[in-house]
């Protein structure tokens, strides 16, 4: 019941400045989000590396309202490849965008939107590595799959995300496992009405599975974006089963959710990839973080009560 209460919280002003003003938060944030700066990032990103884990790097922020602000999301990108380019990690960093942080949602948003992001993924490549465009809310995501077709002309492993709570994704994991794409699954984490989405867990987990399917038994490059153990599991079998080598596919977790997890699959011999969020603009990602898992949101209040 909470969730949905949390995410449009997630969307409201008011709430985003009463919670990033409120001094206990950054303790609670740091959780998720470890660093505000490319400094304060780049200690995370030699330590997760020598763990043998790699990452795919997310400068937070999303729907902002001026070109101006999309100019500096791009801009906030192309620093952290520069400063990522000395230590030469290839594809164990990669990076992931919002498109609505790089102007989608703007009068002639969607050009905008590709003008922004085409030189970070321009740059990515040249220093080795990859962009996968996250997916925002099922209004955004006609607009993200024609940018991403349009950015694999020039650097076909620039990747996507599809998400298993809509009923479209099927369609869409079809599309994406003929043509080879990079394509990360996950749930879904917005708020979507009934006309578009499975609202029951257990109905996003059957259709996890039945995407999952499609895209293991495809051409392109599935990443499990999941932290549900039974899931996991199943990926294992259904790479095993498509006759899938372990660099033909990997898992991903968020920075911070089940960590031990992260290195046990390393270990293992699977690649893991570990989502890094950094940066001011942490709302957004906070919120849909705590409305995954309500445990989350009691310890963020009681360490505001208890201060
Ligand atoms: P589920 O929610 O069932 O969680 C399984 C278990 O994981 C829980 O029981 C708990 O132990 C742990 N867990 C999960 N979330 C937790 C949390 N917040 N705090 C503490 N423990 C938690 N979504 C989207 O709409 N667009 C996107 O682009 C992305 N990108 C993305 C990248 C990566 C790498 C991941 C892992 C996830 C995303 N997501 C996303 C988020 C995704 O849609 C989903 O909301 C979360 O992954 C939670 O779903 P799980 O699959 O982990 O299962």
């Amino acid at each position: 019941m909470l969730g949905p209460v949390i995410l449009a919280a997630s969307r409201s002003d008011r709430m985003r400045r009463l919670v990033s003003a409120a001094p206990v938060t950054r303790p609670v944030v740091d959780r998720f989000i470890p660093g505000e700066t490319v400094d304060e990032i780049l200690p995370i990103i030699r330590e997760l590396t020598g763990d043998g884990l790699e990452l795919t790097m997310d400068v937070v922020g999303e729907d902002i309202t001026t070109p101006g602000q999309a100019a500096a999301a791009r801009d906030a990108y192309l620093e952290l490849i520069d400063r990522l380019k000395p230590l030469e990690l290839g594809t164990r960093a990669e990076m992931s965008v919002k498109l609505s942080m790089f102007g989608q949602a703007l009068d002639g948003g969607h050009e905008l939107a590709l003008a922004n992001v085409r030189p970070v993924v321009e740059a990515a490549a040249e220093i080795g590595t990859t962009v996968t465009l996250d997916a925002e809310d099922h209004t955004t995501l006609d607009s993200m799959f024609a940018i991403h077709e349009e950015l694999r002309k020039d650097v076909p492993q620039t990747g996507c995300v599809i998400q298993a709570y809509l009923f479209r994704t099927e369609e869409d994991a079809r599309r994406l496992a003929a043509n080879g794409s990079r394509v990360r699954l996950v749930k879904g984490a917005y708020k979507e009405p009934a006309e578009v989405a499975y609202q029951q867990k257990h109905e996003i987990d059957k259709a996890y599975v039945r995407v999952l399917r499609t895209l293991m038994d495809g051409e392109g490059y599935p990443m499990i974006g999941s932290h549900d153990p039974r899931l996991i599991s199943i990926a294992q079998e259904l790479a095993h089963r498509a006759g899938r080598k372990p660099d033909e596919y990997e898992f991903q977790m968020l920075y911070g959710i089940r960590s031990d997890e992260h290195l046990r699959l390393a270990a293992e011999g699977h690649r893991m990839r570990v989502y890094t969020a950094y940066g001011t603009d942490w709302y957004g990602y906070f919120m849909r973080r705590l409305a995954e898992k309500p445990a989350n949101l009691r310890f963020f209040v009681r360490s505001m009560i208890t201060k």
